[in-house]
């Protein structure tokens, strides 16, 4: 296969950078080390978190796709950079939550750890200047921001994928208690509005993973909370995630 040459650098995100390619389908997600945290309020670095988070977001975009799920993931192509199918991004962050922690502990008043009775799922407008602001389908309908059809399309996708990543990381001996994920509609040269596919990356800036005997915290909560070993956490879950 001829190799897709960079072009030029068409968004600069938190954590990610996307190029444009010689192929008008196709991008280059560049993963970088700096870390945010509070919508922006907190900012650092994580050394070698850009490799992680690659490394760990390709594996599991795979894993994924053999489970039948379709993601922008087409191959790593270095340390930092992995090639995607152009989407447009739905401005919807969706939640899923298995276990209680972070902002739903806080809005409910339950201590983290609490295992919830039945899967929690959560919509956030995507709006850096607005601090990801959550809002429910009636917003979504209302502001146009996108269709019932696909929401419905992104709801049931968004269960299954927790479904297959609780199982995958349950065997790695990690609990999953929560992740986000991004979806888009594929966008092709000569035409609009394909097919909707999973986006973004499903790494430990993204989600809860917690060491299952000890509860560990092996996630971006050591960042935002000061928890220390942010590092090694990565480490510990690219490791893991690596095994097959
Ligand atoms: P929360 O408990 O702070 O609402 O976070 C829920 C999950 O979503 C957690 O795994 C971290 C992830 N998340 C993001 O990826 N980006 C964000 O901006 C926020 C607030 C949370």
């Amino acid at each position: 296969m001829k190799k897709t040459e960079k072009i030029e650098k068409i968004y600069e995100g938190k954590a990610k950078i996307i190029y444009s390619t010689d192929d008008p389908d196709l991008l280059i997600q560049y993963f970088k080390d700096s870390a945010t945290a509070f919508n922006a309020k907190k900012k650092g670095t994580i050394q070698n978190k850009g490799i992680l988070n690659n490394k760990i977001s390709s594996i599991i975009f795979k894993f994924l796709e053999e489970r039948g799920i379709r993601t922008h993931f087409v191959e790593r192509l270095d340390d930092r950079e992995m090639l995607i199918k152009r989407l447009k991004i739905i401005p919807v962050e969706v939640v899923v939550r298995n276990i209680a922690a972070g902002s739903l502990s806080s809005r409910m008043g339950i201590e983290e750890g609490r295992p919830l009775k039945d899967t929690v799922l959560e919509f956030y407008y995507k709006s850096d200047k607005l601090g990801d602001p959550m809002i429910n389908e009636y917003h979504i309908k209302a502001f146009d921001l996108s269709s019932p059809e696909d929401i419905k399309k992104i709801t049931e996708s968004a269960l299954e994928i927790n479904r297959h990543l609780v199982e995958f990381f349950d065997n790695r001996g990690i609990r999953l208690v929560d992740l986000k994920l991004e979806f888009g509609h594929r966008v092709y040269s000569d035409e609009n509005n394909g097919e909707i596919l999973l986006g973004d990356e499903i790494t430990p800036d993204g989600s809860r993973l917690w060491d299952k005997e000890t509860e560990k915290r092996l996630d971006k909560d050591r960042f935002r909370r000061d928890l220390g070993g942010v590092e090694e956490a990565y480490q510990e879950i690219y490791e893991r995630v690596s095994r097959s």
